[in-house]
């Protein structure tokens, strides 16, 4: 059983022979670059196609197959795509008994989705709309991005961005290295390990991690942004917001606006995103949550505060 929030994270290389007797699951295109192939190995659809209902039933009903229980592991090798699928075909299978073990392959699940236990589905066209937690072991292996395309690099270095302006460390590390680099990458995870362990079902701390995220959701639905390039793009407008209010000087929020604007092209926040923002799922008696600096804490605040600010 794994409900019990005891994840090891570790750094080193993948090598699937050494997996021989564990479940492999990955992405088709994961695992024909790879060549993870044989009897273990259960393909998933290619991105975000994965994280559906009928895919979870032939997962599940491949694990009934291989008469998987207590004592088994699963290996998820892939992006957050397939951390999020095959966390919740675990999550529900004979209520939680599999071991899982994510091998993240993209930026963003290396420094994000494969650590803290966040699994999700679409449904109906309704992005993470089923989910639940289940904790798991990462192995983090950077030579996976050897494979992976400038979009999906990118999209990752906004999540550095926002670790960046959460973590000291990373920040320091980011100033003498460059931002895919093993040192900045391990950072990275580890603080989100370290705020997911305090607070593992996001009641405080670990909100935090929503920085960025509000406005960014909006840009990304709106404009059809990667996440990382709506997050980082979020993280500008949301300091902006922080300074309007005088939580952080006008000098902290130029220094950030400027780190962003050196990577990311910011692109005009429009009426459409706004509203989009304001229906947040962090919506609040009518208020909007925003993980806003310098404590990076939840600050509840009112759609005409958020206009009058941002329009
Ligand atoms: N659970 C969480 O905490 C959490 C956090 C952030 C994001 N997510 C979810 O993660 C998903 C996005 O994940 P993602 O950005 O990692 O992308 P992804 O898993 O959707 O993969 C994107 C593409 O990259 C390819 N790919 C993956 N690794 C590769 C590699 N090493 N080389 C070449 N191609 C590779 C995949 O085949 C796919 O085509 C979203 O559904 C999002 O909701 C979850
Ligand atoms: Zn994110």
């Amino acid at each position: 059983m794994n409900a019990i929030f005891d994840t090891q994270l570790s750094f080193g290389a993948f090598c699937a022979d050494n997996y021989a007797s564990d479940s492999i699951v990955a992405d088709e295109h994961v695992a024909q670059l790879y060549g993870l192939h044989g009897d273990n190995v259960f393909c998933l659809p290619q991105g975000e196609q994965a994280k559906s209902l009928p895919t979870v039933q032939r997962l599940l009903q491949w694990f009934l197959q291989r008469k998987l229980g207590q004592g088994n592991r699963i290996v998820a090798v892939g992006g957050g795509s397939v951390g999020d699928t095959v966390g919740f075909a675990c999550a529900v299978y004979k209520r939680g008994v599999l071991r899982l073990l994510h091998v993240p392959t993209t930026l963003i699940a290396m420094v994000d989705s494969a650590i803290g236990g966040k699994t999700a589905l679409d449904l109906d066209g309704v992005k993470n709309a089923v989910g639940c937690y289940f904790f798991a072991d990462t192995l983090v292996d950077t030579a996976f991005l050897c494979t992976l395309d400038d979009v999906q690099m990118r999209s990752g270095l906004g999540e550095v961005l926002k670790y960046r302006m959460l973590c000291a460390d990373v920040d320091n590390l980011c100033r003498t290295h460059p931002f895919n680099s093993n040192e900045v990458i391990a950072s990275c995870a580890r603080y989100k390990l370290q705020v997911c362990t305090q607070d593992p079902f996001c009641q405080n701390v670990r909100n935090q991690l929503n920085f960025g995220h509000t406005v960014g959701h909006a840009m990304e639905l709106s404009l059809g942004l990667t996440h990382g390039e709506a997050v980082a793009n979020g993280i500008c407008y949301e300091t902006q917001l922080a300074c309007a209010l005088g939580l952080v000087s006008k000098q902290y929020a130029q220094q950030w606006t400027d780190v962003v604007r050196s990577q990311f092209e910011v692109r005009p926040l429009t009426q459409n995103a706004i509203e989009l923002a304001l229906q947040d799922k962090k919506n609040n008696g009518g208020n909007v949550g925003f993980a806003l600096p310098p404590t990076f804490q939840t600050v509840q605040l009112s759609p005409q505060t958020v206009q009058k600010i941002l329009l």
